[in-house]
């Protein structure tokens, strides 16, 4: 298991040339690991799972290769952001430390700082190397994975980003949602309700015009974290991105969609979705760790009519695999968590000491505020605010507050605070009718299918005030642990021959 706890992280030089730079750079991190000979379909995601559950979700990026049935070379890439020492090579973060708080710290100062930094538009990129058009298509040349034992087939895009631009607006816009693998020339298309890329489609389907789409596969893991991030409405990904890292992201247009796709991408596939024209998608397993959407059922989905796939010689196909928590979101939660933090602050809430989205909670569902408690009601106020800040309010289901003694990125530290501190009876607070999503696995098959569109769904969610109450905060009782000194002294003379390392020993 690798240790999140290393010092003297990050580097100020984001000048990674593309994928296959950065990978280098973290193989020399001693973060990558390469597999020879594991199938594509449930072995390879199986492998990842397995390793990424067993470092809690954080563990070294897997590359695969010599796969079978595909040429040496055609390569599958999981967990590229799954650490803080990647997140940090990626946006340039100087970190003495290295643990999480100190970088979502980091990533607060970096999106309170940056500027966007437009594309810069370049006439030669490698994604050129290989392009196929027209009868030459064939999708299935590429080792796209089978991801869980039930999904309904295999998935071209899981660690991507698909391209559209707006047609009134002319902005591009950057999501990540998934593509299934449909045939040799087509993949599905899964936007939840609200998804910019969604939004955008309904203005070309609303005209009868064709929604044109490139996705890009293997980009600068940059532009793939950007793509995964609610930028808001008007802003692309690609300015986002740029901003993030202090460097541009290089792009040239598309042969077909005339769309701006990265230069550096392992693959991009250009197509349209026509209106009216869908196919049975799924089920595919999701983040929440269910198949939540509508079960083990398909549902339709707008087919893209795959026309050009550029790819690089010996491409990597970038995957990531949503599943029962902790899975692939370290990434995410490291930045939601610096999001609602910086909205308490704006909010006015003083003295926040930390905020952590929990892997377990999928970095969505169960979220922790530390506080240094200052009035009364204080510790509600945090808790209703990250619950219902725009980056905390999709599901959220438990907010939970805490005293700024307890480590927000420890669950048992957590636990422990909820379990002691906090009457159930005076310190939960249970908001009805709050947003939901068709993502949510506690709404009932039977309210999915029956509702107009299963969106239109709610969650209640509580906050809980694991504080001590502030009426005798001061009075509290006295914890029962070795203190700090006691701790050092013992390691002093014991460490060695105790082999006490300091962790988790207090
Ligand atoms: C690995 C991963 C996979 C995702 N897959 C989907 C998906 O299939 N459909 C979807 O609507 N959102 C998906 N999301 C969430 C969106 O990518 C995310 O909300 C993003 O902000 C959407 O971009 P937008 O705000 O430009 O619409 C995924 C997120 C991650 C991290």
């Amino acid at each position: 298991m690798m240790n999140p706890k290393a010092e003297n992280v990050g580097t100020s030089d984001t000048n990674y040339r593309d994928l296959r730079d950065w990978l280098d750079r973290v193989d020399r991190l001693g973060e990558l690991t390469t597999i020879r000979g594991a199938n594509r379909d449930l072995e390879i995601p199986g492998i990842w799972e397995i390793v990424s559950r067993q470092g809690g979700g954080i563990a070294p990026a897997l590359l695969f290769d010599e796969i079978p049935g595909f040429p040496a070379g055609f390569r599958i890439l999981f967990g590229e952001l799954e650490s803080v020492r990647r997140l940090a090579l990626t946006l340039g973060l100087k970190l003495n430390q290295g643990d999480i708080l100190s970088c979502v710290k980091a990533c607060r100062t970096r999106l309170k700082e940056m500027t966007l930094i437009p594309p810069q538009k370049v006439e030669y990129g490698k994604i050129l190397e290989n392009v196929d058009s027209g009868s030459n298509v064939d999708l299935n040349k590429f080792p796209a994975p089978k991801h869980h034992e039930k999904d309904g087939g295999r998935y071209f895009g899981t660690g991507h980003c698909v391209i559209t631009q707006d047609p009134d607006e002319g902005w591009v816009n950057l999501g990540t949602y998934r593509c299934m693998l449909f045939g040799k020339q087509s993949l599905g298309l899964h936007m939840s309700a609200g998804r910019d890329g969604r939004t955008i489609m309904n203005k070309y389907f609303s005209r009868g015009e064709p929604y044109k789409v490139a996705v890009a596969i293997g980009a600068d893991p940059a532009l793939s974290l950007a793509s995964t991030m609610t930028v808001p409405w008007g802003i692309s990904e690609y300015d986002f991105a740029g901003g993030l890292k202090g460097n541009a992201i290089e792009i040239l247009e598309g042969p077909y969609t005339k769309l701006p796709i990265p230069a550096s991408a392992e693959i991009v596939v250009e197509g349209e979705c026509r209106p009216g024209d869908t196919q049975l998608e799924g089920p595919f397993g999701e983040w929440a760790g269910y198949y939540a959407n509508c079960g083990l059922s398909p549902v339709q989905e707008p087919i893209i009519h795959v026309k050009t796939v550029l790819y690089r010689s010996k491409p990597i196909l970038t995957c990531a695999q949503p599943a029962k928590p902790p899975s692939d979101l370290f990434a995410q939660s490291v930045f939601r968590s610096a999001l609602i933090w910086d909205e308490l602050e704006k909010a006015g809430v003083p003295n926040v000491r930390a905020v952590w989205c929990d892997l377990a909670g999928g970095s969505r569902l169960f979220n922790v505020v530390s506080i240094k408690q200052a009035y009364p009601g204080h510790s509600r106020q945090a808790g209703m605010i990250a619950s219902q800040c725009g980056s905390g309010v999709y599901i959220g289901r438990y907010t939970v507050v805490v005293d700024d003694d307890i480590d927000v990125t420890d669950l048992k530290e957590v636990i422990w605070a909820m379990s002691t501190r906090c009457d159930p009876e005076k310190s939960i607070d249970v908001i009805r009718r709050c947003r939901s999503s068709s993502a949510d696995p506690a709404i009932s098959p039977d309210v999915k299918t029956s509702s107009h569109n299963p969106d239109d769904t709610f969650t209640a969610k509580a906050i809980v005030d694991a504080c001590w109450p502030y009426e005798w905060k001061d009075r509290a009782f006295p914890v029962a642990q070795v203190s700090p000194e006691l701790h050092r002294l013992i390691l002093e003379r014991w460490g060695r021959e105790l082999k006490l390392n300091g962790h988790g020993a207090r």
